[in-house]
């Protein structure tokens, strides 16, 4: 299915291990050198003090994403790796930071394995910890001819976590797996360019995951079904491409019968090169995650399969690729989508709330406790909040603010941004019921209403996951390239109404 590391408990003492690495996080200390927690004074002491003096000489102070490699003892351990937990009281965030960064080094070592040592982190700290190794282990070698075999670096295939024996730790050390994985997949399906990842790739990802788990219905629409349910929002803008679109819906029953489900719908442009609205060249590639929404749903819908949280969850995604050709949508163009309003194509590059209208209209069906959707939906979210927030849209305050709140558990912070009445001037149009563009002022917000004319019956919260989904930068604790947002968020937002 993917890379992914293997992991693995052991609850031995840490001079009993045998390893090529055991990473080791430490918080920063609030005055002077950070004190060795009483766990390590074994190994200290088999290193012969060697641990004590770094942290008395003040070599290594236990900032975020800070690190300081140690020759182990004579025997077991052959590389003592510090790992910094950053400044304040550590979050389950700082954990998993902190294990993406350890296993990251461990990748650019090439050891093969390691050992992680997590005796006195708690249950949610070693649940980061655990989804922050495969995070760091992650790599998405598939379309890269493999190193000469003597020059080829072992990959990270093992970690072993060093925990409490209790039922708490094995609970958390699951979840922390069962969150990896999701997030593998969210991540590979961004990695993959246009040609590899089509439309029929989510099908058949969402068949993996319902094979997998045993626990996940799959239905899939094609261009005839939606034709019949009129998504003529959806429609237009995959009538430029010869790949046939694909909604995908993927049913998780953990609830009971009549339970309203929880929605989680996504937007997974395999590639969107702006139709006949072209994007400019430079940076065109990076819209091949366009479909990080979609990927994100996919990646969630696999965690909630492995956790079996007590409610139904239903996840939908719509995909096509956004092309120029002689049978593309052209702007001007008005077309009607399945709640029957018309909408007045002005740039063709504004298609991701085109498939998002009809995902809308069509997850009614389900009558939703609540729908969230996310989509790597407009460039402006990146003026508003840069890539360090999710933007946050929703008529409802206090379910926004509940998926605020399951963001920063999740590791994904997000920001609410105004939906106000005011803002729908902008999106009116001289000849249909709605235009898809509301200008340049406050961009992220008028394509949020765009979407809201399409919600009808149930609470909803809009993610625009565009500045966050993936990063054009080396980051640190994660590579260039999909971050696994929104899985975090989501799963986070299902697991707090599970309980
Ligand atoms: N997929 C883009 C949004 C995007 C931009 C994602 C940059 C990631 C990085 C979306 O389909 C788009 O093109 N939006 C337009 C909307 C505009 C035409 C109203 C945009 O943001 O420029
Ligand atoms: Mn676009
Ligand atoms: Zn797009």
């Amino acid at each position: 299915m993917t890379t992914m590391l293997s992991l693995h408990v052991s609850h031995a003492a840490v001079t009993a291990v045998d390893s090529p690495l055991l990473a080791v996080f430490l918080p920063a200390s609030t005055s002077g050198a950070i004190s060795m927690p009483e766990s390590l004074y074994s190994l200290d002491e088999a290193m012969q003090g060697a641990l004590a003096r770094t942290l008395a000489r003040r070599d290594f102070r236990g900032g975020r994403d800070e690190t300081c490699f140690l020759a182990g003892p004579e025997r077991g351990v052959e590389r003592v790796l510090l790992v910094g937990l950053g400044k304040g009281e550590p979050t389950r965030t700082a954990w998993r930071r902190a294990g993406a960064v350890a296993a990251r080094a461990a990748v650019k070592l090439g050891t093969g394995a390691m050992h992680a040592h997590a005796s006195d982190a708690s249950p949610e700290h070693l649940e980061g910890l655990v989804a922050g190794l495969a995070l760091g282990a992650w790599s998405y070698p598939d379309l890269r001819t493999p190193a000469p075999e003597a020059e080829r670096r072992a990959p990270l295939a093992n970690a072993t976590v060093i925990t409490r024996d209790d039922n708490a730790s094995r609970t958390a050390f699951a979840a922390g797996e069962a969150i990896a994985a999701g997030q593998a997949i969210a991540r590979r399906l961004g990695m993959m360019p246009g040609n590899v990842c089509t439309p029929e790739t989510f099908v058949q990802t969402a068949r993996e995951i319902a094979e997998r788990h045993g626990n996940v219905n799959v239905t899939v629409l094609g261009p005839r079904e939606m034709e019949q349910e009129g998504m003529g929002a959806f429609l237009c803008i995959a009538q430029g491409t010869p790949q046939e679109p694909r909604l995908v819906a993927m049913e998780y029953r953990g609830g009971a019968e009549n339970d309203a489900p929880i929605v989680l719908v996504g937007k997974g442009l395999c590639f969107d090169t702006g139709g006949i609205s072209i994007k400019p060249a430079p940076e065109m590639e990076w819209m091949k995650y366009d479909m990080c929404g979609a990927g994100g749903v996919m990646g969630a819908m696999e965690t909630i399969a492995r956790m079996k949280p007590n409610v139904n969850v239903i996840g939908v995604i719509g995909s096509t690729t956004n092309m120029p050709s002689g049978t593309a949508v052209k702007p001007g163009d008005v077309v009607r989508a399945s709640n029957g309003k018309t909408i007045e194509v002005i740039n063709t590059d504004a298609e991701g709330r085109m498939v998002l209208a009809d995902l809308l209209v069509f997850v009614k069906r389900y009558k939703p406790a609540v729908v969230l959707d996310a989509a790597t939906l407009t460039g402006a979210i990146v003026f508003a909040l840069g890539h360090n927030a999710v933007g946050l849209f929703g008529p409802d305050a206090t379910l926004v603010e509940e998926v605020r709140a399951a963001g920063e558990k999740g590791g994904e912070p997000g920001w609410p941004l105004p939906v106000w009445d005011e803002y729908r001037e902008q999106i009116k149009s001289d000849v249909a019921d709605l235009r898809n563009t509301g200008g340049r002022p406050a961009g992220s917000i008028t394509a949020a209403l765009f979407l809201q004319e399409f919600v009808d019956g149930y609470p909803w919260v809009h993610l625009d996951v565009a500045g966050t989904a993936y990063s054009q930068t080396d980051l640190g604790w994660l590579p260039k390239g999909p971050t696994g947002t929104p899985v975090g968020t989501f799963v986070e937002f299902v697991r707090q109404r599970a309980r």
